[in-house]
């Protein structure tokens, strides 16, 4: 299995946005977690298109190689703000369904954008659609607190979720990561990877510490062992 973190930059100092991804990625991030909220759908407000777009140069290695944007929109409707970044150099968004009219489509929009395409699911929020379009994704996220907020505690009852999602995704034969955001730490991280997640969303458990490669590298070790 190959684990991904994913830091989320909800929780990095807004003020040095562009420093927070440089620095994370030193300190060994496979994606950077991009959460963008709409003051409507979840009851916060972050960032847009243009400050993705003005961090992608950003997202690479010294080396220079590049670093997956994930973006996870937290808005409603979904459409026209998922076009805006895929053109902003996203390179997976993922959306709520109960957000979108139009579940399929929106999938296929920002598919036909190059992008990859995942769907979330919060807490509450059942499975079902999943019977319909599981074989059109790239990505599952399963939400361990409810959208909105950084520093909440994870609910357990999204570990059975994941177990159910990661069946899913096996009886479908397809790629497909499973992810999970919330509440995740060095100490519930093997937990969470043993009920079936392989993608690990992580925002104040890295940005609120001193040393995010001491905290990666902790949750790294938590998954080998
Ligand atoms: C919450 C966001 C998360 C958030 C997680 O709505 O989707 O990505 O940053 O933060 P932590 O890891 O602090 O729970
Ligand atoms: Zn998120």
């Amino acid at each position: 299995m190959t684990y991904r973190i994913a830091p989320s930059l909800l929780s990095a100092d807004f003020a040095r946005l562009g420093e927070e991804v440089k620095n994370v990625i030193a300190a060994g991030s496979d994606w950077i977690h991009f959460d963008v909220m709409d003051n409507h759908y979840v009851p916060n407000l972050t960032f847009g298109p243009m400050i993705c777009s003005a961090l992608k140069s950003h997202a690479k290695t010294a080396a220079g190689v590049a670093v997956p944007i994930d973006v996870h929109l937290m808005v409603q409707p979904v459409d026209a703000l998922a076009a805006a970044f895929a053109e902003a150099g996203a390179d997976l968004i993922s959306f709520h369904p109960d957000a979108s009219g139009h579940v399929h489509r929106s999938i296929q929009a920002i598919k036909s954008k190059g992008c990859q395409a995942g769907l979330v699911f919060n807490p509450a929020q059942p499975l079902d659609v999943l019977d319909w379009v599981i074989e059109d994704l790239d990505l599952i996220l399963i939400m361990s607190v409810n959208p909105g907020f950084g520093g909440q505690s994870f609910i357990d009852s999204a570990l059975r979720k994941i177990e159910a999602v990661r069946r899913r995704i096996t009886a479908s034969g397809k790629d497909i990561r499973l992810e999970v955001d919330g509440g995740i730490k060095v100490d519930n991280i093997r937990r969470v990877a043993d009920a079936g997640a392989d993608t690990f969303v992580a925002g104040s458990a890295i940005f609120g510490q001193p040393d995010y490669r001491a905290v990666i590298n902790a949750m790294r070790a938590a998954l080998a062992a």
